[in-house]
């Protein structure tokens, strides 16, 4: 896959390519839409606008989302796609259908393969961080699941600084495959942790950083500038009492003044100031439809200045 009007970056220090902006299934593929040929198009629409990184989880919609998109990525070449998948969550009421133990690892993976349709992973994350199993044991599983070709990469997804260094000491003592990718949340409103901890971290280890959540659950676009009328913050409650406070609604509605000087949205501008920030391999972009998409894919072309970035910290500054 190569697409002149995407770009692409090496996973930090590997040698895989990922597109600038990816595509993710969380609350929407399986979740709020459901219909396959809506799927199928916004996932096409995303292959041929040279987007290579597919990231889906087994709990998003539980299970349906890897079926869903398992379904429309089939019939794309599987050898330039990067597909993700992640386990952690529970899956079921069973006792060991969650977490991070080997047994639950590799019945995760299995299921996982089948469900998407596919002999392997490019990345496998681990979902969280479990305080239940010795770091040491995910570790090792991960490590056999490379040797045996059912994943090539394993990452972390919102760990610590201090985690990420846990894993690292005991891969190096262990001479065991370093998790290679990390994936935390980042966006305008959620900077924080990702600046002052984890990127750090990550990128002193040479690992990749493909970030979640880029419109916070799309406030960041102005769609909830007048109230929540329809859209994620009205059918997800913990979302909208996190995100939808009034700092946070007077902060995207004076974002309007930068992103109306530079002539393009307000969502474009934040997907385009994300792309630029240090150590960044991509940003995984959410859609509910093809429009969403072309909208939010128009942020390569949108070129962040030293003076947008200064202003857009200084306005959502922590
Ligand atoms: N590792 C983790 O723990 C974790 C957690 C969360 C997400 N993720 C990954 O990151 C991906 C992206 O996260 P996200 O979906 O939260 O991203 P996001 O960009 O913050 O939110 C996407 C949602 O915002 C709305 N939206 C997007 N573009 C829009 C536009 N141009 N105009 C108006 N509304 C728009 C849509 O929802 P509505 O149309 O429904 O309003 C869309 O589903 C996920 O799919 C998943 O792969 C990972």
């Amino acid at each position: 896959m190569f697409n002149a009007n995407m770009s692409y970056r090496n996973m930090g220090r590997c040698g895989l390519k990922l597109s600038t902006f990816s595509l993710g299934g969380w609350t929407t593929f399986g979740g709020s839409v459901k219909d396959f040929t809506s799927i199928r198009s916004i996932l096409h629409l995303a292959y041929e606008s040279g987007i290579n990184f597919f990231d889906i989880a087994d709990v998003y919609a539980k299970g349906d989302a890897e079926r869903m998109m398992g379904g429309a990525l089939k019939e794309l070449p599987r050898h330039e796609l990067v597909i993700s998948s992640k386990v952690f969550w529970p899956m079921s009421e069973d006792i060991n259908d969650k977490g991070l133990s080997r047994k639950h690892i590799l019945e995760s993976v299995n299921r996982s393969l089948q469900r998407i349709g596919t002999e392997y992973l490019d990345i496998y994350f681990c979902h969280r961080y479990d305080p239940d199993t010795p770091v040491e044991e995910t570790i090792r599983i991960m490590d056999d699941l490379i040797h045996h070709g059912k994943i090539l990469y394993w990452g972390t997804s919102e760990w610590t600084a201090d985690q990420i260094q846990e894993a690292m000491d005991i891969c190096e003592k262990g001479g065991y495959y370093k998790p290679q990718v990390e994936q935390p949340q980042y966006n305008l409103i959620a900077r924080e942790k990702f600046e002052r901890d984890v990127q750090p971290k990550a990128s002193f280890h040479g690992m990749g950083l493909v970030t979640w959540s880029p419109l916070a659950s799309g406030l960041l676009t102005g769609k909830y500038d007048d109230g929540i009328h329809d859209g994620r913050l009205s059918k997800i409650d913990y979302l909208k009492e996190t995100l939808y406070t009034d700092e946070n609604v007077h902060r995207v509605r004076e974002m309007k003044k930068i992103a109306d000087a530079m002539e393009c949205t307000r969502g474009q501008l934040a997907l385009a100031w994300l792309a630029t920030q240090p150590g960044m391999t991509s940003v995984i972009l959410g859609a509910t439809s093809i429009e969403q998409l072309q909208e939010n894919l128009g942020a390569l072309k949108v070129n962040i200045t030293e003076e947008v970035d200064k202003d857009l910290k200084k306005l959502f500054s922590f």
